[in-house]
């Protein structure tokens, strides 16, 4: 695949941060879809250095994180906010890990919050309804933990907000009986028609918030 402008700039710059190989598994980059998404989304391109908040739910080693700090939260208001559980095996090194790289950026811009969705959503003032511009769901791959991810953040995400769900469509190569496309299908089912528009529905799901109940 041709490389886009912000792959080209982001793997100018992906040196820089530390990316770990665990065990046999080399190092993983599940940001690759996420950058073709701002890179191919009109609407998404626009708000490059414009002041926005940003959430992404399921940080690792703050691959995305990072990108959004280098190329797309560019206004020197724009925060980034990152929460994920890290309690798997290597789950401390991988917060130590993303939160070096994290800090090669002005601490104001960015915040990382430990804790498993969504219950961590009811313990930090971070959460409030109607607050960020972008919301990423990158966290749990199973159908019922994508849509109780989805369900939560849509009240977090303002009007005119933009949500994107990684893993839509499943990978070619991942197989799970319960994939995050039923549970977002079903999230998607029930809601009305006027509060949504899809941008993009491939291997990320983008939508626009267009109004709430
Ligand atoms: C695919 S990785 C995220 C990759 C990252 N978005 C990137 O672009 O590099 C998924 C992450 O989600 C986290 N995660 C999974 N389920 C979660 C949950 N219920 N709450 C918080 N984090 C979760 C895992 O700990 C893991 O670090």
């Amino acid at each position: 695949m041709a490389h886009s402008l912000l792959e080209t700039l982001w793997q100018g710059r992906a040196a820089q941060y530390e990316f770990r190989a665990y065990g046999s598994q080399p190092a993983a980059d599940w940001g690759v879809d996420f950058r073709e998404t701002w890179n191919s989304v009109q609407h998404l391109h626009k708000m490059i250095g414009t002041k926005f908040l940003f959430m992404e739910l399921g940080v690792y080693e703050a691959r995305s994180g990072c990108f959004m700090l280098d190329f797309v939260l560019t206004h020197p208001e724009s925060r980034y906010v990152g929460v994920d559980k890290w309690d798997g095996e290597h789950g401390e090194e991988q917060y130590a890990v993303a939160t070096r790289n994290l800090g090669k950026h002005a601490k104001e811009r960015w915040k990382l919050v430990k804790g498993m969705s969504p219950r961590v959503f009811f313990n930090s003032k971070l959460f409030q309804p109607f607050t960020y511009d972008v919301i990423y769901v990158d966290g749990g791959h199973v159908a019922a933990q994508a849509l109780r991810d989805v369900v939560f953040v849509w009240e977090m995400l303002k009007k005119h907000g933009v949500l994107i769900v990684d893993d839509y469509e499943n990978r070619d190569n991942w197989v799970c009986s319960q994939p995050v496309t039923q549970g977002v299908n079903n999230w998607l089912r029930v809601q009305p028609d006027w509060m949504y528009t899809v941008l993009k529905k491939k291997k990320q799901l983008v939508v626009v918030k267009n109004g709430e109940f």
